[in-house]
């Protein structure tokens, strides 16, 4: 890196003045738990932009999908279908719910859950489908959600990494029986901290809130009739979020140009940015690249070690989930009987996610070209 080169970074949060003014104004109202206006407005307003009938602040994505899986009744005996290629949390929620993980294989190209997969992992013993909405790109639904119908099971959209994608017209997280959210910092929507449930069912809604507040009865103070937790959210973030809910076409379409840039300046070299279905409307999250077929592992980790030299930021995919120790005893399931989950191995050692700030310009982007280019030879 030159002496007038910038740091690029994968991700950092896009906040301004108008996150600025609410926060200062949740903190001057001295309600800085999770008592407050904001919590209620961040509420609606996120409902609203899911095009669901309610919210539940939480949080963080992690706890969401906890209390989702407590609030579908799922219990220890029980199987929940995931991908094995996700972040961590989408599984470890499975496992604080004390249930079994059942890791399917995912979509060539797009790395999503395979629906036919999601078929031939279904047991007697499943109570729930977590399809990930991955890197801003929608999961196929319509197959999950008939199997849904057909099989009794409960859908859990985890959508945290995609808010505002649509499937076939239909808003992310207004499919399934419900869906989590991820407000982390390096989301579209941030709170700094923070997640949601939202859903369309008063019950399940009732279940979330009575759990995710130590489980208090509604109309008895400080009697509590099972363990909650507390996994509240508090004003301060909520103001931010609200900032942020209402800057959402603002924050959507700064990142929508940072995606046309790199694709103007890949096209041609084998590099696939942001690949997407027909099918799909996703939403600009990160900038995530899939190097060519062919590309190893430890090639794709040296290029991202050869860019942070350069003072390039980037990440790997993740890896299997199925490949690290609390996971790796259970039950995956693919398409083949021999190696079964080869679309999930080839997409984790392929794809890396590059500079995503909303702050980038042309000449940023092209020196991610030139570096990748001289490491691809293309
Ligand atoms: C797919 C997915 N699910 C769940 C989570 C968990 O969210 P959090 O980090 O807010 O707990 C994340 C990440 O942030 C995620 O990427």
């Amino acid at each position: 890196m030159s002496i007038t080169e910038r740091f690029l970074s994968v991700a950092e949060p896009d906040l301004g003045p108008l996150e600025e003014q609410y926060l200062l104004a949740a903190f001057r109202s001295g309600w800085i738990s999770s008592l407050g206006e904001f919590i209620d407005r961040f509420e609606s307003g996120f409902a609203r932009l899911c095009g669901v009938r309610s919210a539940v602040a939480v949080s963080n994505g992690t706890a969401a999908l906890h209390l989702a899986l407590l609030a579908a009744g799922v219990r220890p005996d029980d199987e929940v279908i995931v991908p094995a290629f996700t972040f961590v949390a989408t599984a470890a929620a499975v496992r604080h719910a004390g249930a079994t993980p059942v890791f399917v294989e995912s979509e060539p190209g797009i790395g999503t859950i395979d629906p036919k997969a999601v078929a031939m992992a279904i047991t007697p013993r499943t109570k729930a489908i977590i399809p990930v909405h991955l890197f801003g790109h929608p999961a196929d639904m319509d197959p999950i959600l008939e199997l849904s119908r057909t099989k009794r099971l409960v859908v859990i959209e985890d959508g945290a990494e995609a808010h505002g994608a649509k499937y076939k017209g239909r808003v992310v997280g207004s499919m399934g029986h419900m869906a989590i959210f991820s407000f982390y910092g390096n989301k579209i929507i941030t709170t700094g901290e923070g997640g949601a449930v939202v859903t369309n069912d008063p019950i399940l809604e009732e279940r979330v809130r009575f759990l995710k507040d130590h489980a208090m009865d509604r109309h008895r103070r400080y009697w509590h009739p099972e363990i909650g937790f507390n996994y509240r959210m508090t004003n301060l973030q909520a103001a931010i979020g609200c900032a942020q809910t209402e800057r959402f076409a603002e924050l959507i379409a700064k990142r929508g140009r940072i995606i046309e840039l790199y694709r103007e300046v890949f096209l041609g070299t084998g590099l696939i940015i942001n690949p997407s279905k027909a099918w799909a409307e996703p939403v600009p999250w990160l900038v995530t690249a899939l190097l060519p077929d062919g590309v190893r592992r430890d090639d794709r980790d040296e290029l991202i070690r050869q860019l942070g030299q350069k003072g390039i930021d980037s990440r790997p995919y993740f890896h299997l989930l199925t490949a690290m120790p609390p996971y790796a005893p259970f039950r995956r399931v693919g398409l083949n009987e021999g190696s079964p989950l080869p679309n999930s191995e080839n997409i984790s050692a392929r794809g890396l996610i590059l500079p995503s700030v909303t702050w980038l310009n042309e000449e940023d982007v092209s020196r991610v070209r030139k570096a990748i280019a001289d490491f691809i030879g293309t």
